[in-house]
């Protein structure tokens, strides 16, 4: 019996996905990365008796009128893109992975977010397995003011943390960071697969037996023997990730998944001297700066959630010295810029396999929604006639294969979002402007297009 109650196996995870091998691979076979694999002891799940008894206690199966729904309960933490991004605000008892790279200023949220809170009276503990208490008190000083109702505490151990929990009973607990948590229960290094997911299932119990609200911070690791946050993304209630351009000073939270809320919300931060401050009016600012009169440049309005944002693309479109001409990409994905000079050459004739393209979306914003085909499109229309676009037009739609343009939803809320800047002139999908109402309109002179060559007849 002893033996194999300490029965142990060797297992290979991939330190970006979390997948399971018995062999070593070189390669990820489930997500493609490469230099992934790491070899950890696990020691195999011994079943017993136990787990009889406790179904019958709390898991007993109800059917689903039975079961009492409490309402989310929601804190606030009095920072709106914060709560937004959440769902409109923190849910009592979930356990919420706040992902991104070193130095993005994951720490420094989750203490502004603990600054309201405990000045609100909230009783909070903050982990961290990182920094010492004084390095947590200097970064507190420009942070602002805490009420004591939040606790500090570096240690790494969960055992040592979960007996902290008992004895202070915080209603949110913030861990920073999952890397560094070990449970003495698991062999492997801290920051290993097993360690991580070991770590992160005694906080998801902790959480939800005590209706603790918990914050776990993951660093994006690049490569090496360390876990990423998606390795622990499937077991955790909500997975935010804080991204941002390291010579930007903005950042943007992006919810990926949610239990609780819709996801692809984003909020927008900017790194000030003072923590991160909020940027209530993102469209302005990314659009701050803005050259007037040159060619190649238009604003395009993308969705993000529920929430329009306007953005300038950049498009300089230049006769190649080479026989291969170069294409790059700032924020989009290269492939589709690639689909729509060759939609644009096939379609309407433009010349551009001769031509050189750099395409950028200014401010470091990076955007994905295909509403944003008709724009990059236009950038690279305008560069390459050097005719600059009006400063008070924009545009949005999706451009297909043909070289249709197609509509897109929401038409009304981007409109009104460019209004609201001053813009008045607008491109759109002709499909789309049919279904606008007069009132959305107002202050707008609209140009459906169903072509690109209609596009391109407008310069
Ligand atoms: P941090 O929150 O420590 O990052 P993470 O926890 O994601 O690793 O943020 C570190 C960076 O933020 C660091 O380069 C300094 C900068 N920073 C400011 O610019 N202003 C501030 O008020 C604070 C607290 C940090
Ligand atoms: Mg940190």
């Amino acid at each position: 019996m002893a033996k194999s109650q300490s029965k142990e196996k060797t297992v290979f995870f991939c330190t970006s996905c979390g997948n399971e091998s018995g062999k070593w691979f070189g390669r990820c076979p489930s997500c493609g990365e490469f230099n992934t694999c790491s070899e950890e002891k696990v020691r195999e799940s011994q079943k017993g008796t136990k787990r009889i008894e406790k179904l019958s206690e709390e898991s007993a199966p109800v059917p689903l009128s039975k079961v009492i729904s409490d309402r989310d309960e929601r804190i606030e933490s009095h920072i709106k893109e914060f709560d937004r991004v959440l769902g409109g605000g923190i849910v009592k008892g979930s356990l919420v992975l706040l992902g991104g790279d070193p130095g993005i200023g994951k720490s420094t949220i989750l203490l502004e977010v603990a600054r309201n809170l405990s000045n609100d009276g909230q009783r909070l503990l903050y982990v961290s397995g990182e920094e010492s208490l004084s390095q947590i008190k200097m970064r507190a000083k420009r942070v602002g003011d805490f009420s004591d109702s939040l606790l500090l505490m570096a240690e790494t151990d969960l055992f040592v943390i979960e007996e902290a929990i008992e004895k202070t009973g915080p209603q949110l607990v913030i861990i920073d960071s999952i890397q560094t948590m070990f449970s003495p229960d698991v062999e492997a290094a801290p920051g290993s697969v097993s360690q991580v997911r070991e770590s992160t299932s005694i906080l998801m119990r902790l959480a939800k037996s005590k209706g603790i609200t918990i914050f776990v911070i993951g660093h994006v690791t690049k490569e090496g023997n360390v876990a990423g946050p998606r390795v622990l993304e499937h077991m955790v209630d909500t997975v935010l990730y804080l991204e941002g351009d390291r010579y930007a000073s903005y950042r943007i939270l992006r919810g990926v998944k949610n239990r609780f809320g819709s996801t692809n919300e984003i909020g927008v931060f900017e790194m000030t001297g003072s923590g991160l401050s909020e940027v209530p009016d993102p469209s302005g600012y990314m659009l701050s700066g803005r050259p007037e009169g040159a060619s190649g440049s238009v604003v395009a309005v993308s969705m993000e959630g529920t929430r329009p944002i306007l953005i300038e693309i950049q498009a300089l479109v230049t006769r190649s010295n080479f026989g291969m001409p170069r294409r790059t990409a700032v924020g989009i994905d290269i492939n589709r810029v690639n689909l729509l000079m060759a939609v644009l050459e096939k379609r309407i004739g433009l010349k551009l396999s001769e031509y050189d393209a750099y395409v950028n979306i200014t401010g470091g914003m990076r955007m994905n929604e295909p509403a944003v085909d008709l724009g990059i499109v236009m950038a690279i229309v305008s560069s390459y006639k050097d005719k600059p676009i009006d400063d008070h037009l924009f545009c949005f739609g999706e451009v297909g294969l043909s070289g249709e343009v197609r509509a897109v939803s929401q038409a009304d809320q981007r409109i009104a979002e460019a209004r609201k800047l001053g813009f008045d002139k607008c491109i759109l999908p002709k499909a789309a402007l049919s279904k606008l109402s007069k009132e959305s309109l107002t202050g707008i002179k609209p140009y459906g297009v169903s072509f690109v060559s209609d596009v391109v007849k407008l310069f």
